[in-house]
């Protein structure tokens, strides 16, 4: 059964800016406590205590965790297990767009690997960490932020790094929702569309907190909720 919207706690990846800070924000206005982190720990402090400012009341702390850094990732997960003795919600919202003016051919290929490892290696890393503790409460809630651009439905060339680590984590979300299969915990992901924030480099058609408030359903599903969906908005993406 589902714990109280109160008592949940959520952690939210790359949330100091961006979608990640907007989605950090709308889970704390729902009454949960957000774990927001960032890459440097000044980074977390800070979004976590405009967070607390902008929003009286709102229930939010920091913490460093760079997604691909594994003792970064281990260290926040333990910290926030022991803190708070549990974990409800995870959101995987970091990634790099680092190819935009690259084609397949032309790949840089130590831009490539760079890229899999944040986008794809570092959710895989948050996730092997918050599911045993999700696991513990037979409940979870995992959502990863995608793109239209990793569907393999009308797939492009144009940033094939960035396109090709998002169809892996696509991949990733169903393989790791048949897994949790009956365990309670929720895996999905959904793409924003454009938003306005610096990886959409002024070509947006929405603001950061518009896309936040239609991926944050997937973070708060009842217990017969979806599982191993791609969705942008409440529709289904194609995969
Ligand atoms: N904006 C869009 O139109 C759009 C469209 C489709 C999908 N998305 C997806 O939405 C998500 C958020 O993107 P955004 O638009 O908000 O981009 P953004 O403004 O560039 O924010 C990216 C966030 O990820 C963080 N990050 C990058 N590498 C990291 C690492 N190794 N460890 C921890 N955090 C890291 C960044 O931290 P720093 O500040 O330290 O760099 C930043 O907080 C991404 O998954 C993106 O693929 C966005």
């Amino acid at each position: 059964m589902s714990p109280s919207t109160s008592s949940r706690v959520a952690l939210v990846t790359g949330a100091n800016r961006g979608l990640g800070r907007a989605l950090a924000q709308a889970l704390a206005a729902q009454g949960l406590h957000v774990v927001v982190t960032a890459r440097t720990y000044d980074d977390a402090d800070r979004t976590a205590a405009e967070l607390r400012a902008e929003g009286r009341g709102l229930a939010v702390s920091g913490r460093q965790l760079d997604v691909t850094d594994p003792a970064s990732v281990v260290r926040a997960f333990a910290d926030t297990a022991y803190e708070h003795g549990r974990l409800d919600v995870l959101v995987n919202n970091a990634a790099v767009a680092l190819d935009r003016t690259r084609t397949v051919t032309e790949a840089d290929l130590e831009i490539v690997q760079a890229t899999m490892d944040t986008n794809v290696l570092g959710v895989w890393r948050c996730c092997a960490e918050a599911v045993p503790v999700m696991r513990e409460n037979g409940y979870g809630r995992i959502l990863n932020v995608t793109s239209h651009m990793g569907s393999l439905t009308g797939m492009g060339s144009t940033s094939p790094a960035y396109r090709i680590s998002k169809a892996a984590l696509n991949a990733y979300t169903l393989a790791l929702a048949a897994e949790v299969e009956g365990e309670g915990i929720l895996v999905n992901a959904a793409s924003p569309g454009l938003a306005a924030t610096r990886l959409a480099y002024g070509s947006a058609t929405q603001s950061a907190q518009e896309a936040a408030r239609d991926m944050l359903w997937l973070a708060l599903l009842p217990d017969n909720g979806p599982r191993g969906g791609l969705f942008h908005g409440t529709q289904p993406l194609a995969p």
